[in-house]
């Protein structure tokens, strides 16, 4: 008999295997009725596929899966959700095309006598669903008009629409902006009152105290133990995850601040105006500020895509005018961007193509051959040293976990070696010993002199890493502090507008 108490979902001893990977070894795992569950680890450890083999997406080799304490097979992930499971997914899975209300409401559209989709009665449904995130965004709005965080938000919606009775979130606020995480915060809150069960991923380890009741820390597909949150620390957790204890991860500068590499007076464009600011040899400059603040406009702007509309730019004192990213790049900037999936990555090209792609040039020897010894050990560095989890580097980049491909990200522009690089949320989805890694490779770049423009919303990352932090704020600078100035507070303070709405 199934008991109150019983678990709702339940997976005994799964196991999963992909070419030269065992995601999951023999793994264990329950879920209780009205609890969230956190589950953390590595970039890699398991973590998507554990909860893809519970949502149907993927079928385990060996071990069961018990719902209210009865085995299922699921098939698809539509049997899955037949069964109250909702799973939101890592990488957005929506039709760019469709509106937002279609969206939501896939396959499952009102209709009319005559089998017509009730389009009001559509709308109406979305508005509401819009409301519980005090979104203000027209239903009929093709969903790849909006940026990501509110495509992130539409996402979570059109799993909650359903009223599932287990919700899977996998790092549903690396880009939520942060109203939107209180949103989703509350909804999780009212989920559980109401008795359903939700299955959190996050690297964010004080999102984890803030929403979990229980934890399991997962690691190189096995679990390393469950417990209930209120006994563990961040301590514990990153020590049963990475295996080691963690000192400062931001690590100390190396070396003085140089002269001025770059500086920009009065740059306006897209959602950024009268924007103006010098960055330094060596130095790492922090720009703070909200989702949707106009960070990654100025940053995309930069390097000329699309260029600014007014106000100049000056390298190394000498004016320069920066129309494309050829140009930009010609000038010695890169950017890391924010949306790896839409503009970094070749994801059908293997680790090894990618970690290249920019500076293949300094690859080709005399005649013009492709040094391809050097390739190797170059991407086998890189994998070794960001600690790419992947059996090879011949592996196609689609097939890393979230947190890898980030990382294989970093590889490719860290190896063109600019003079200026802007890396745009550089650790989103990267687990916390890596981005241990990932301050570490920043600091010695810019101890080789490079100048770093690192946007990021990450507060203790600004905090820890930048010599000087930017607040930006709809589109202005909003404030600048030296280090060890600034404080949590003092950075939010600025980046909240001034009515205090988000
Ligand atoms: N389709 C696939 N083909 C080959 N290997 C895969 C595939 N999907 C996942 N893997 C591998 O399985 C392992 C577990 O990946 P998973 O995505 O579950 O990690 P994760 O814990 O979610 O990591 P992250 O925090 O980076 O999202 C990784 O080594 C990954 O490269
Ligand atoms: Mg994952």
């Amino acid at each position: 008999m199934h008991l109150p108490s019983d678990p709702v979902v339940e997976a005994r001893g799964v196991t999963k295997t992909f070419p030269g990977v065992r995601a999951l070894d023999a793994v264990n795992f329950s879920l209780r009725r009205g609890e969230v569950h956190a589950l953390v680890g590595e970039n890699g450890a398991g973590k998507t596929t554990l909860i893809h083999v519970l949502g149907g997406v993927l079928r385990p080799d060996a071990g069961e899966i018990l719902v209210e304490g009865r085995p299922v097979r699921f098939r698809h992930p539509a049997d899955a959700a037949r069964c109250g499971i909702g799973l939101v997914f890592q990488e957005l899975s929506l039709a760019g095309n469709l509106s937002v209300a279609e969206n939501i409401f896939a396959h499952r559209q009102p209709v009319r006598a005559a089998g017509l989709i009730d389009w009001p009665a559509l709308h109406a449904r979305t508005r509401e669903l819009l409301a519980r995130f005090d979104l203000d965004v027209d239903p009929r709005t093709p969903v790849r008009r909006l940026p990501a965080a509110r495509q992130q938000v539409v996402e979570i919606l059109k799993a909650l629409s359903r009223g599932p009775r287990v919700l899977v979130l996998d790092e549903p606020t690396s880009s939520l902006t942060a109203p939107d995480a209180q949103h989703l915060f509350a909804g999780i809150a009212r989920m559980k009152a109401a008795g359903a069960s939700v299955i959190y991923i996050s690297h964010h380890l004080p999102e984890i105290f803030r929403v979990a009741d229980r934890v399991t820390v997962l690691r190189d597909g096995r679990v390393v133990g469950t417990c209930a949150a209120a006994e563990a620390t961040e301590q514990s957790l990153v020590r049963s995850m990475v295996g080691r204890d963690l000192a400062n991860i931001y690590g100390e500068r190396q070396s003085e601040v140089g002269p001025e590499v770059l500086r920009v007076r009065e740059a306006c464009g897209e959602r950024f105006s009268g924007v103006s600011f010098s960055l330094r040899r060596g130095e790492i400059l922090g720009v703070a500020g909200l989702v949707g603040a106009g960070r990654t406009e100025l940053a995309r702007a930069l390097l000329g895509a699309p260029p600014m509309t007014a106000g100049t730019v000056a390298l190394d004192g000498r004016p320069v005018r920066i129309r494309s990213p050829a140009d930009g790049i010609a000038a010695g900037l890169a950017y890391l961007t924010e949306d790896r999936k839409q503009d970094g990555l070749f994801l059908d090209m293997t680790v090894r193509a990618n970690c290249v792609a920019p500076s293949l040039a300094d690859f080709a020897g005399r005649l013009g051959w492709m040094d391809e010894r050097r390739i190797d050990r170059f991407a086998e560095d890189s994998r070794r040293r960001l600690r790419i989890a992947t059996p090879g580097i011949a592996q196609r980049v689609r097939n890393l976990s979230g947190g890898n491909q980030q990382k294989v990200l970093l590889a490719m522009w860290m190896g063109a070696r600019p003079k200026v690089l802007i890396v745009d949320e550089p650790t989103r989805g990267v687990d916390v010993g890596a981005r241990s890694e990932i301050y570490g490779l920043l600091r010695q770049l810019a101890a080789a002199g490079a100048a770093i423009l690192m946007i990021s919303s990450d507060l203790p990352e600004i905090l820890g890493l930048s010599d000087r932090i930017l607040v930006m704020r709809q589109g202005r600078l909003a404030g600048e502090f030296l280090r060890g100035q600034a404080t949590a507070e003092t950075i939010i303070a600025r980046a909240l507008p001034p009515d205090g709405g988000g």
